[in-house]
């Protein structure tokens, strides 16, 4: 089936990217991405691309290619879903708040209902692509939904997850490692395939493309998100070790990384991993293997989330420690809260948690991240901290600006320009003592502490 006209349902950070990508090496399809929520969509088709809702590297570039030639965005959810030939459910999965399975298995009520929403509108045969990460078997359900609702149309299911890292999005979705695509080993299923595998093709070399069943390709998905994670916990959890022993963590992550069995990435320690995956794909996974009464591996999954609140947890007490036994003013500047550089995301941010903790402590805090708004941190901070008051965090544009009124900085999220900071200027301006916390190991430790700055990093000295 050669397919023309495209819909994707959900215009968040997946969904936005990836259809400005398959839009713009697909000039000959339509790609209409649509969202219920109408800033949403106003944001994505605003002319001042620095006001589109994601931020993400080279996406501006790309969207100005496309939109409006091949590539629209819409909240006409209805039109598009009836005008298209294959559509992409792109909408969020996140982790139930009640019901069975509640704080561990995935909400499937946005996909569920779009699904329902494609077979009420349906008058044509369609392929329906799964790309919100969801449990393994959901292809199951959606079929059951579509075909319930609807028996007139033929609708085939795909599972296509997405791989993309936020941040370097554009990077990921142009040279990608391998594109996955699950589907039934019928004929029409193979088809299906087959028309995917076409789009992808305009710019992806066949044998990076690589075809699988549909539950191989959900299950590979949470797995894949379950393996990087599992690195940065086993990481995290030897920076303790190196801080009792003495080792240093930086040296171990590269004498480890070097044996080319092992591989130098994701070996970067950290106050924890954040974004809108790792934890929630875990509990995911953690909640199937449980349900399957498989207990042994639903623990050692789920060990890879202990390790990680207690890696936010012990850097809070650090910072905590000095406060109280230097006798410090309880107030903190934190530099950073995106989940990583190069993002404007904060879900499941370290720097939440971390706050949250200081906050806890009767600690004030001051906050500069480049590209998160003030509105967005007094919204993460309200979800997690009881009696969230908005006095007690200030919002800073410009860092330094009143950094003599502080002790401590805490360096939370990677940015390239913390590093790049005049680290001089600041010593001289600081409070002191003056101390930095850095969450990232990003500054070079020796020269920090030369200037006069205690240091305290993970895994070193
Ligand atoms: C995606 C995937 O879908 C998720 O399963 C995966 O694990 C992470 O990435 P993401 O694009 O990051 O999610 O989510 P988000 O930025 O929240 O975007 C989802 C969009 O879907 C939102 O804009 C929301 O308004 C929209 N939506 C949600 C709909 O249009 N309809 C719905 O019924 C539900
Ligand atoms: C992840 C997966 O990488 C991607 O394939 C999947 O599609 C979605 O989930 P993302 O969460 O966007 O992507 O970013 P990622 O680069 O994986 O970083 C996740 C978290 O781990 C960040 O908080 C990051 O700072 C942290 N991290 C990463 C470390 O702490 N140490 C590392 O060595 C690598």
């Amino acid at each position: 089936m050669k397919i023309e006209n495209i819909c994707c349902i959900g215009a968040g950070y997946v969904g936005g990217p990836t259809m400005s990508i398959i839009a713009q090496k697909n000039p000959h399809i339509n790609v209409n991405v649509v969202d219920m929520n109408a800033d949403k969509i106003k944001a994505w088709n605003s002319k001042n691309l620095k006001n589109l809702p994601v931020y993400e590297p080279g996406l501006s570039k790309v969207v100005k290619e496309a939109r409006g030639r091949n590539l629209f965005f819409s909240t006409d959810v209805n039109k598009h879903i009836e005008q298209s030939d294959m559509i992409f459910i792109s909408v969020n999965t996140p982790t139930k708040m009640s019901g069975k399975g509640k704080g561990y298995a995935a909400d499937l009520k946005y996909v569920e209902a779009c699904a329902k929403q494609i077979a009420e509108v349906s008058k044509s045969n369609k392929i329906i692509v799964e790309k919100s990460t969801v449990p393994v078997r959901t292809s199951e359900k959606i079929k059951e939904i579509l075909m319930s609702n609807n028996i007139d149309v033929d609708f085939q299911i795909l599972s296509n997850p997405e791989f993309l890292a936020e941040g370097t999005a554009m990077r990921d979705l142009e040279i990608p490692d391998r594109v996955l695509i699950g589907g039934d080993n019928t004929i029409e299923g193979k088809r299906a395939v087959n028309s995917l595998v076409e789009i992808y093709s305009s710019w992806v070399p066949k044998e990076n493309i690589l075809t699988t069943n549909l539950w191989s390709s959900e299950l590979s998905k949470l797995t894949a998100n379950a393996f990087l994670a599992q690195r940065i916990s086993s990481i995290n959890s030897l920076s303790e070790l190196c801080e009792a022993t003495g080792a240093d963590i930086e040296e171990v992550s590269k004498a480890i990384g070097m044996d080319s069995r092992i591989g130098s990435s994701f070996l970067k320690t950290s106050v924890g991993f954040g974004g809108s995956c790792f934890q929630k794909d875990i509990l995911n996974l953690v909640y199937i293997a449980r349900s399957e009464g498989l207990d042994k591996v639903a623990d050692y999954w789920e060990q890879i989330l202990i390790i990680n609140q207690h890696q936010r947890d012990r850097f809070s007490k650090k910072i905590i420690d000095v406060i109280r036994k230097k006798n410090l003013e309880p107030k903190v500047l934190l530099l950073g809260w995106a989940f990583k550089k190069d993002t404007n995301d904060t879900r499941e941010s370290a720097a939440i948690y971390v706050a949250n903790n200081l906050l806890n402590n009767n600690i004030k805090i001051d906050v500069y991240d480049p590209k998160v708004a003030e509105h967005q941190i007094n919204f993460d901070l309200s979800n997690v901290t009881p009696n969230y008051e908005k006095s007690s965090v200030k919002f800073v544009e410009q860092p330094f600006l009143n950094i003599s009124e502080y002790n401590i900085i805490a360096l939370m999220t990677e940015w390239d320009e913390f590093k790049a900071f005049d680290w001089d200027i600041i010593y001289k301006k600081i409070k002191k003592p003056a101390y930095i916390f850095d969450g990232r190991n990003i500054l070079d430790s020796i020269n920090i502490k030369k200037i006069g700055f205690n240091y305290i990093g993970l895994g070193r000295k």
